[in-house]
């Protein structure tokens, strides 16, 4: 049996069983509908002490064989990139897998030619054009490890991220536009380059044709670039444990860390993932509306769909833009089949009215899928009756940047579906909950924190330059299991995914550590100290609440307030923006120096009638004045 392509419920079960009782022969089996150049002699090696987690060892292979010519000979004339523009008056482009071919070998031997190979990293800043497509697969095909870096964040946070890994390259755009601004992304790439000292090479695409200054012997085009280049550029043999990502994602700690991928297993897993969760059919047209610089845009705008031959279409605008009715033009004007999308974009909408869904047709849709954080009851109906007109299957697909493609979800309407539920494993994936022990909890109507206790191809293998880094961070935690930071409920055996653990919050599904706010709040002059929680928010699922206290008196609250915004655009992002920055005399903290969050984080909720016990808190006092003032701010 072929347990490549699940049709049936009962196929799943099959799958699972086998793929626990028997990981390695479940995985040879998957892994060969895959073009290798050597096969590999052992499928896994792991423990997750080290952690030392290795995936068909010994074969070699490179995934944009997989993703673009394996599909020439019988289909390239396929569609395989739809992008739809910001503008709906300017032209949609479609790429046929042939045409992409040629660009991306195209682009593959402009890197080449200046001096980036096997190994080397190259970040990748831009908005969602198709050259960023290309881009990313251009690195793969010459063995480069890409990092691309979401172009919302800040220079600071891409030199940030451009330092970690050194990379030798940047590729972006003069600017881009998103509903009706065009914003500048050269010019941040300027400002970042000025504190990194590794890049040698930046390709900038034109995209809004604003002036750019262009650093003679450092900055090219991308159209001047490829003038004269082949369109042919041999496939670099890699190892199936060579680099394929780094992709930088937030903890509770630290700065920003660079979660690493490897060719092999990646490429395995974000295959059969797409395929099976998406009950995807040759000549479906498939539309994940996230953007490339997260993990979701990687696996399932780029490399889990081209891996099955399909049409993938990219989206370069927002929602609203025209108007709030523009999902689902973009659904009728492709005829897409598969739709996938954020609750915090389904709660937007939503809340803008019925009439937009209801104008449009829809009929071609088949799966609606939802990611990157829980979607709550209201939301869940909403979609399913409003833009699944009652009859689509709802993939609530749970997973992280360090997964590397969906744990639990349903399988199209194969599997049984529950609202605010993410459903069963996917097979290989081995979940359990754990008490605050360590020990499993067994049985059904269960809640506890959310591990996995054995190796799935596409785990993160390191945190780039820091391996005790990714120990302490996933496998310290409980001895012998992957530590998610989530908890979870169980049911019938299906996972309903309740929030984080740790103290990482999950805003319109972006992910921020805590302590990476505060860090940034802290540099701003005006602050002493601040302490960051999330609170429950109607349309982005978590805001960000800050209590602050200031350097000296008589401050002019309103002007402080711009100046810590203002800090945190310039050190992270706009998508780092408060919605509330609450000014404190003090914070609750233990006799230890310890901040109590769980105090903050009730009165962030307004739920201040029972704070519990704050008899251990050095100034008890201050949670009255923080109460007090918080009433006032009325969140
Ligand atoms: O808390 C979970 C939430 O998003 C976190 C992972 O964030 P990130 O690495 O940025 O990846 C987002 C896209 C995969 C998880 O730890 N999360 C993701 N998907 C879901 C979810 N929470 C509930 N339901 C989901 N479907």
């Amino acid at each position: 049996m072929n347990f490549y392509e699940i049709d049936s419920f009962d196929k799943y079960q099959d799958a699972y069983r086998t793929s626990v009782e028997q990981p390695s022969a479940f995985w040879d089996n998957i892994a060969q509908n895959f073009h290798w150049h050597t096969l590999w002699n052992k499928t896994l090696e792991w423990d997750f002490d080290g952690p030392n987690i290795k995936w068909f060892q010994g074969g070699t292979l490179n995934i944009t064989e997989n993703a673009i010519d394996r599909h020439l000979a019988e289909h390239g004339e396929d569609v395989a990139v739809i992008w739809e523009p910001n503008n709906p008056h300017e032209k949609a482009v479609k790429l046929t897998y042939r045409e992409l071919s040629a660009e991306v070998n195209r682009f593959a031997n402009v890197l080449k030619a200046r001096g980036i190979g096997k190994g080397d990293r190259v970040a990748i800043y831009m908005p969602m054009i198709p050259e960023l497509t290309i881009g990313v697969l251009a690195c793969a095909r010459i063995g480069a490890v890409h990092s691309v870096v979401f172009a919302g964040f800040s220079a600071h946070a891409l030199a940030d991220r451009i330092n970690d890994s050194q990379c030798k390259a940047v590729l972006t755009s003069d600017g881009m536009f998103r509903g009706n601004k065009s914003l500048a992304v050269k010019e941040t790439v300027d400002e970042a380059l000025a504190s990194c000292t590794s890049v040698e090479t930046v390709v900038v695409v034109q995209r809004d044709e604003r002036e750019v200054t262009m650093v003679d012997g450092r900055d090219v085009w991308y159209h001047e670039a490829c003038v004269g280049e082949s369109d042919v550029c041999p496939a670099e043999v890699m190892d199936a444990e060579d680099l394929l990502v780094i992709l930088y994602t937030s903890g509770s700690t630290g700065k920003p860390k660079g979660v690493v991928h490897t060719c092999g297993g990646y490429m395995v897993y974000a295959g059969y993932s797409f395929k099976n969760v998406f009950q995807y059919e040759r000549g479906d047209v498939y539309w994940c509306t996230a953007d490339v610089g997260w993990i979701t845009g990687h696996s399932y705008i780029i490399y889990g769909p081209l891996l099955n031959g399909a049409t993938t279409v990219m989206f370069e605008g927002v929602p609203t833009f025209p108007d709030a009715g523009r999902f689902w033009q973009v659904v009728d004007k492709h005829r897409v089949n598969q739709f996938y999308t954020a609750p915090t974009a389904i709660r937007a909408l939503m809340a803008m009215g019925d009439e937009w869904v209801n104008d449009a047709d829809l009929h071609s849709l088949k799966v609606i899928g939802s990611v990157g954080e829980p979607i709550n009851a209201e939301a869940w109906y909403w979609y399913h009756e409003k833009v699944g007109r009652g009859r689509c299957p709802i993939v609530d697909t749970w997973w992280q940047t360090e997964t590397g493609g969906h744990m639990i979800s349903g399988l199209g309407d194969l599997s049984p579906q529950r609202a605010t539920f993410a459903g069963l494993p996917l097979p290989g994936v081995q979940p359990v909950l754990l008490d605050s022990d360590g020990q499993e909890i067994a049985g059904d109507g269960v809640e506890g924190y959310l591990c996995i206790k054995h190796p799935w191809p596409s785990m993160l293998r390191t945190t780039y330059g820091d391996h005790e880094r990714c120990k302490n961070t996933y496998f310290s935690h409980y001895n012998g299991y992957y530590f998610t930071g989530d908890g979870a409920r169980r049911e019938d055996g299906m996972y309903r995914i309740i929030g984080r653990v740790d103290d990482v919050i999950n805003v319109s599904g972006h992910r921020f550590g805590t302590a990476e706010i505060e860090n940034a709040i802290n540099s701003s002059s005006v602050v002493t100290e601040s302490a960051v929680v999330g609170y429950p928010h109607d349309i982005k699922g978590q805001g960000i609440y800050a209590y602050v206290i200031l350097e000296g008196e008589g401050h002019d609250h309103d002007q402080v307030r711009r100046e810590i915004v203002a800090t945190l655009v310039e050190e992270i992002g706009p998508i780092a923006k408060p919605d509330v920055i609450q000014i404190v005399p003090g914070l609750p903290k233990t006799r230890s120096g310890k901040i109590m969050r769980r105090i903050l984080r009730k009165v962030a909720e307004g739920d201040t009638s029972n704070l519990g016990d704050t008899s251990t808190l050095l100034d008890p006092s201050v949670v009255d004045v923080i109460k007090a003032d918080a009433e006032k701010l009325q969140v």
